[in-house]
């Protein structure tokens, strides 16, 4: 039987919080609104009833908030993508100071002592470096998908996934977080496949042929396309590869892999080359790093630059220091930050990416670094620094979860006279923080967009030995 819907009548939103929720209080309990902006009135329907709040979504709008204006995106309405995009960049910028200032309020619970303006994103389209999409034989279907009542005969789509609909996914014509030439690979995959009739995984049955389509690219233009099958079918896959590479020669990257699991992780796989190389490069400042199929690399390079100068400016080395680049990657921070002063240690958890790290400064006639991999939580410890000598700074970059505590504690007895803590996650940063306050305190703080029409935002924090 289905389970009845609890309605909140007569919300207003009083302001933006983390997760991109809007708050509003009743009878003493807060309610976080999904799609929710401040100046909203609505009804809400319960989707989550937790001891100190409620998380709900909206079911009818009396009245719009002042900031609510037309999104330019087509897909706008269901995907899950660019949430904010019906709001002006200007208003989208102060909604994630308010984000950041209030995380460190509720969580970290301090003031922060210099809180500079927010740096806003130089183009906010065709931003992002990385896309993933996926193939499903299960659309999701809009109202024009429907025709006199039945809806269209074709099922299989490429696209995103749709929000709480996990086996459904979004047909995307045109996005415009990455250059053009995506929308034009993507939709000449897309229309191969139907004609030449393969089949689209079904993410609820686990079966079907195509599974993942993953672009990426760089700022001059070079493309890698990496393919992901359910099982291998050579004929199939040779037609659909070389067709790619004779209609996109901008592909200087085009690789494949099997992936018969039931998730889309494709990390602990093997990736074969169909053509041409197995990266391709970006350059950040005056520093060119390769890019695997695999490694993280900061998806917005343009706002990249910005974010490692404003690191290099708090990290204010001197020619004698000894910095630590904890979580690494694919070492372009410690790179970026090499000459400025003596040694550069990094720690990261993909093999893969210490690899290229230590690629990337050979490439680059950097001698100064090295690179290690391991979790940090286990490798970092008392006799690691001990072997490697203390950090005069360290720059930290974890991921959204934050840094374990174990991490912080050793951070606590580093003796570091700085720490340079970037984040993309205001909320595990100021926890991470408030544990740092009896040895480390907060200086100044940074927000950085990175990701334009969404609520995630990057912060850059100076923390000072006490
Ligand atoms: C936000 S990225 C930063 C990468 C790099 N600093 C950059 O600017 O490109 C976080 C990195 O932490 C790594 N990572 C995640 N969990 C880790 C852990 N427990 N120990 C070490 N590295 C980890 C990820 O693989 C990823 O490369």
């Amino acid at each position: 039987m289905a389970r009845k819907k609890r309605m909140i009548k007569n919300l207003l939103i009083e302001k933006i919080v983390s997760g991109g929720f809007g708050m509003a209080r009743q009878n003493g309990k807060i309610v976080f609104v999904e799609n929710a902006l401040p100046g909203d009135e609505l009804h809400a329907i319960v989707r989550k009833k937790r001891k100190d709040y409620v998380q709900a979504y909206p079911s009818e709008w009396i009245k719009s908030s002042p900031h609510r204006g037309v999104a330019f995106c087509e897909h706008f309405e269901h995907c899950g993508g660019c949430r904010w995009q019906h709001v002006g960049y200007e208003q989208q910028l102060l909604y994630k100071e308010a984000i950041v200032r209030e995380s460190f309020e509720r969580v970290g619970k301090t003031d922060i002592p210099e809180f500079r303006t927010i740096i806003g994103a130089q183009n906010n389209r065709q931003y992002r470096n990385k896309m993933e999409y996926t193939f499903s034989d299960r659309r999701w279907l809009n109202k024009a998908d429907f025709i006199g009542g039945q809806p269209a005969s074709e099922m299989r789509g490429l696209g995103f996934h749709v929000p709480r609909a996990y086996d459904k996914v979004l047909q995307i014509k045109n996005c415009h977080l990455q250059a053009d030439t995506a929308n034009r690979i993507r939709n000449a995959i897309y229309d191969f496949a139907i004609e030449h009739d393969y089949s689209f995984y079904n993410l609820r049955k686990k079966d079907g042929y195509l599974r993942n389509l993953i672009l990426r690219n760089n700022r001059q233009g070079a493309w890698m396309v990496i393919l992901s099958f359910a099982y291998d079918d050579q004929a199939s896959r040779n037609a659909l590869l070389t067709f790619i590479a004779d209609k996109f020669p901008e592909v200087l990257s085009l690789q494949w892999l099997i992936n018969p699991k039931h998730n889309d992780a494709i990390y602990e796989l093997p990736v074969q080359v169909f053509k041409g190389s197995d990266y391709i490069e970006e350059k950040l400042g005056e520093y060119v790093f390769i890019i695997g199929a695999k490694s993280f690399f900061q998806t917005n390079p343009q706002q990249a630059e910005i974010l490692y100068q404003l690191a290099k400016e708090y990290a204010h080395l001197k020619k004698q220091d000894h910095l630590y680049d904890l979580y690494s990657g694919t070492g372009s921070i410690g790179i970026f930050m090499s000459k400025a002063c003596r040694k550069v240690v990094g720690i990261e958890s993909i093999a893969e990416a210490v690899e290229n790290a230590q690629k990337n400064a050979t490439n680059n006639q950097v001698k100064n670094t090295s690179f290690y991999c391991g979790d940090m939580k286990d490798i970092f410890d008392e006799a690691w620094i001990k072997n490697h000598g203390r950090p005069d700074v360290v720059i930290s970059d974890p991921p959204r979860a934050g840094m374990h505590p174990k991490v912080v504690q050793r951070l606590n007895e580093s003796g570091a006279k700085r720490i340079i803590y970037i984040s993309c996650n205001p909320v595990t940063q100021a926890r991470d923080i408030r544990m740092m306050e009896p040895y480390y305190k907060l200086k100044s703080l940074q927000a950085i967009d990175m990701f334009p029409h969404t609520y995630h935002v990057e912060t850059v924090a100076l923390l000072e030995k006490i």
